[in-house]
């Protein structure tokens, strides 16, 4: 389905040549608002026919990221290609090989569902056949029933965000972004747009970039996650190594008091533990074989005049790697529908 790659023109490389079968290519790529830096230097090879989630808290530059990709924001430092074409100096070749459902949809409240789809459709050049044929198999897929035919402005937000997903499709585009294609969804219609991108990608052999704030989400869907804070790329793989990375079991102890890294190091020490992180009364370690270490750890800290509240063995989650990269927890994994959190705020604290 991608187009054959072309090479490079015009512009200097700053690093690798372009990487063949690449469906999304980012080298160094960046963007600055003033003195803010949005995205840092961001390096991203994106296979055809993956599905790649970019996961970050509020504020990390996955939208700035996605815009840049999508053509409609220029990077200012870095380049990008995108289905074979540069997204600065070839960006018309881009638009036409991508589909974009961003954070901010867009759409006209007055105009129902079919007719938003028939005018994308002439938009991109179809036939009326073509639109015809092409608006009818994506009514089916988002499955909006009678409310096709209502004007937008009676959908509901799921609805609009699945409208705004076949929107994007009508030109059968090679590359697909959806920036938090999710986020205050209820868990109903959450599964299903999750149950349209892995059909896309399955059948299609869609590359998909997705953004998300949910863990849960970068998970369920992504073949490969990229973990992004502060515009810069902490940490990427699939689901399974980036939490291989943290280690096999953690231990969780939730204590009466703080206790810092240092001092949890110093009095684990004789224990095969790692210190993953001390955040507020959380110690995360990490271990081979928890079910042997949990016993020890809750000796050494009594032994130690330290109280536990709570003391639990688990696998480790994209939190925990996200945690262990940036010394903050995601904390809005939870998937319970709420709009907006600023990043590392304690549970609740959102607006
Ligand atoms: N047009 C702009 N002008 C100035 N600052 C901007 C602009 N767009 C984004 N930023 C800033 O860049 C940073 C990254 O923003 P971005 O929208 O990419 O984050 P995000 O990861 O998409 O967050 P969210 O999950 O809230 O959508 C933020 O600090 C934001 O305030
Ligand atoms: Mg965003």
């Amino acid at each position: 389905m991608t187009d054959t790659l072309q090479p490079a023109h015009g512009m200097a490389r700053p690093t690798a040549p372009p990487t063949p079968d690449a469906a999304i290519e980012a080298r160094s790529l960046g963007r600055s608002f003033g003195d803010l830096t949005a995205v840092d230097g961001v390096d991203l090879t994106i296979g055809a026919g993956e599905i790649y989630g970019l996961l970050g808290p509020n504020g990390a530059g996955k939208s700035t990221t996605v815009r840049m990709l999508c053509t409609l924001l220029a990077p200012t430092s870095g380049s990008a290609r995108v289905a074979g074409h540069d997204v600065v100096t070839e960006a018309s070749d881009v638009r036409l090989r991508i589909g974009a459902a961003l954070q901010e949809a867009a759409l006209d409240p007055k105009q129902s569902g079919t007719e938003l789809l028939r005018l994308q459709g002439r938009l991109y050049g179809l036939t009326s056949t073509e639109v015809d044929e092409r608006v009818g198999q994506l009514t089916e897929m988002i499955d909006l029933g009678d409310a096709m035919g209502r004007p937008i402005a009676t959908y509901s937000g799921g609805m609009k965000r699945r409208l705004d997903l076949a929107a994007a499709l009508v030109h059968n585009p090679d590359v697909l972004f959806l920036d938090e294609p999710t986020t205050g969804l209820d868990p109903v219609s959450r599964a299903r747009v999750w149950d349209e991108v892995r059909l896309l990608n399955e059948q299609l052999g869609m590359t998909i970039l997705l953004t998300t704030q949910y863990l849960e989400e970068a998970d369920a869907l992504a073949h490969r996650v990229g973990i992004i804070d502060g515009g810069a790329l902490v940490a990427e793989g699939t689901p399974a190594e980036l939490k291989r990375s943290v280690g096999d079991d953690l231990v969780i102890a939730r204590l009466d008091d703080r206790l810092d890294t240092a001092d949890a190091e110093r009095l684990l020490a004789d224990l095969d533990v790692t210190v993953v992180d001390a955040v507020g009364d959380e110690l995360v370690l990490s271990t081979a074989v928890g079910a042997e270490t949990i016993g020890p750890v809750a000796v050494a800290l009594a032994a130690a005049g330290i109280t536990l509240r709570d003391l639990t063995l688990r696998t480790p989650t994209l939190d925990d790697v996200f945690l262990e990269m940036t010394g903050n927890r995601l904390d809005a994994g939870h998937l319970d529908g709420e709009h907006e959190r600023t990043g590392h705020e304690p549970e609740g604290a959102g607006r």
